[in-house]
């Protein structure tokens, strides 16, 4: 397995373009299923999840074409509603198909995600809320079974109500309900920029939807959806950990192609910390600049659902208030077992204390490099920081997470300045 070495210590600075969303490009991937006509889509980042996707939906029936950043699926062949284990396994996305799927071929039979790193992740509430929409849907051997049983092959409208917000389970509901008969309305739904990108795509290829990015989201069934084109927005969550990793080394960076607007809770805790950060935005381009002081003020930070503070952060935000002045209060709300980095964060120095759902770090003046494991995708964007930071060389083992969700990481992050390898196995 590939692993990453850092020699810490460098200022980052520089530019560094920031690439498309993960988590809005995998659900608008799957919408391609829910028309026959093609769906073509630009600024796609060049992830591994997004190859699985791919990969997925390709032995599905759909025919793609690749060619950089853009992807042109036609799902006018889709003949097997199969998403099998080996590939959903490596990928919890995997289960955004089990909507469309079920609503344009009216079966579908899914492999159920699984454990995961960051706790149990069940999928009841996607279950839960086809089954309001007259699905008939069961788990059979390890798979979730659903079918259509009614006459005339369609979901009906219906109002659902999910138990906690769920990123994908809106979207999955969402994208179910374009086809249904009737209206359907998603109470407590998902308010996440990428709910919103995804319904703007939706919207583009014929969807009636109203209220994506409010609580209360109404889906008005047609008949069809046609072709479109879809730009998918920037990925949040790598702009944030740029922010980070820039902040941490007292650097001064822009990042390209990115802006402020869906990380006010990010951006805000980053001023709390000494940092200064404006954004610039034309009709052309779009970009965020931060000027880091030498050393951080420790930040709590406290994750819920969006508009608060993302739990794709949490990792992150650990790393910098590991050698930030003072003392911080992590309080992770949304996954039961997120904390795996503290322990790899404490192997490189840092001053941590578990309780439950919540940590208590002091800030150290400095970490110290060592060999360390990455546990999940952001788990390790936090070591990658905290390396960046740390005297002398930091090894990062298992760096395949890395690889799910950051497109060019070491590429991007030398541009800025860090002294940064990969090392093949
Ligand atoms: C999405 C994101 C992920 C992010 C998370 C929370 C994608 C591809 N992934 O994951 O990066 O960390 O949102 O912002 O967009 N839950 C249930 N039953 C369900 C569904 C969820 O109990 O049927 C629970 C989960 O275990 C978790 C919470 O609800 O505790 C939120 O999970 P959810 O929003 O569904 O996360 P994902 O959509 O999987």
């Amino acid at each position: 397995m590939d692993k990453l070495v850092i020699t810490g210590g460098a200022r980052l600075s520089g530019e560094v373009a920031i690439s498309g969303a993960k988590n809005a490009a995998l659900p608008i991937l799957c919408a391609c299923l829910l028309s026959s006509e093609p769906l073509t889509l630009s600024n796609v980042p060049n992830l591994n999840d997004i190859g699985t996707m791919l990969k997925l939906l390709a032995q599905m029936g759909v025919k793609i074409e690749r060619e950089g950043d853009r992807v042109t699926l036609d799902a006018s062949g889709l003949d097997n509603p199969l998403a099998p284990y080996e590939l959903v396994k490596t990928m919890r996305a995997s289960i955004l198909v089990l909507g469309p799927l079920l609503a344009r071929c009216g079966e579908a039979r899914v492999s159920l995600p699984g454990g995961c790193a960051i706790g149990a992740r069940p999928v009841d509430q996607h279950i839960k809320g086809l089954l309001a929409m007259g699905a008939d849907i069961g788990v059979d051997h390890g798979y979730v079974v659903a079918k259509i049983t009614d006459a005339g092959g369609k979901l009906k409208g219906a109002r659902l109500f999910t138990d906690m917000v769920t990123v994908t389970g809106t979207e999955n509901l969402m994208m179910a309900a374009c086809l249904a008969d009737g209206e359907t309305v998603i109470e407590n739904a998902a308010r996440e920029p990428e709910v919103v990108d995804l319904a703007q795509c939706l919207v583009s290829m014929g969807a009636q939807i109203s209220g994506a990015g409010t609580d209360l989201i109404r889906v008005r069934g047609v008949s069809r959806l046609h072709a479109a084109s879809h730009r998918i927005m920037p990925d949040r969550i790598e702009t944030g950990t740029f922010l980070c990793a820039a902040a941490a080394t007292g650097g001064e960076v822009w990042l390209k192609g990115t802006s402020t607007g869906y990380l006010d809770a990010v951006v805000d805790k980053l001023l709390d910390a000494g940092c200064e950060i404006s954004g610039e935005k034309t009709a052309s381009h779009e970009s965020i600049h931060l000027v880091a002081p030498k050393r951080l003020k420790a930040v709590s930070i406290r994750t819920a659902p969006y508009p608060a503070f993302p739990t794709d952060m949490q990792a992150q935000f650990m790393a910098i208030n590991a050698v930030a002045e003072g003392t911080a209060i992590i309080r992770e709300t949304i996954f039961e077992n997120r904390f795996m980095h503290a322990v790899e964060l404490q192997r490189l120095g840092a001053d941590i204390k578990i309780d439950g759902n919540t940590a208590v770090m002091a800030g150290v003046e400095k970490l110290q490099g060592a060999t360390v494991m990455a546990t999940d995708l952001r788990a390790s964007a936090s070591l990658v920081i905290a390396g960046l930071v740390a005297e002398g060389d930091t090894h990062i083992e298992r760096i395949y997470h890395l690889d799910r969700g950051y497109d060019h990481i070491e590429a991007k992050l030398t541009a800025l300045g860090a002294a940064i390898r990969r090392e093949k196995a």
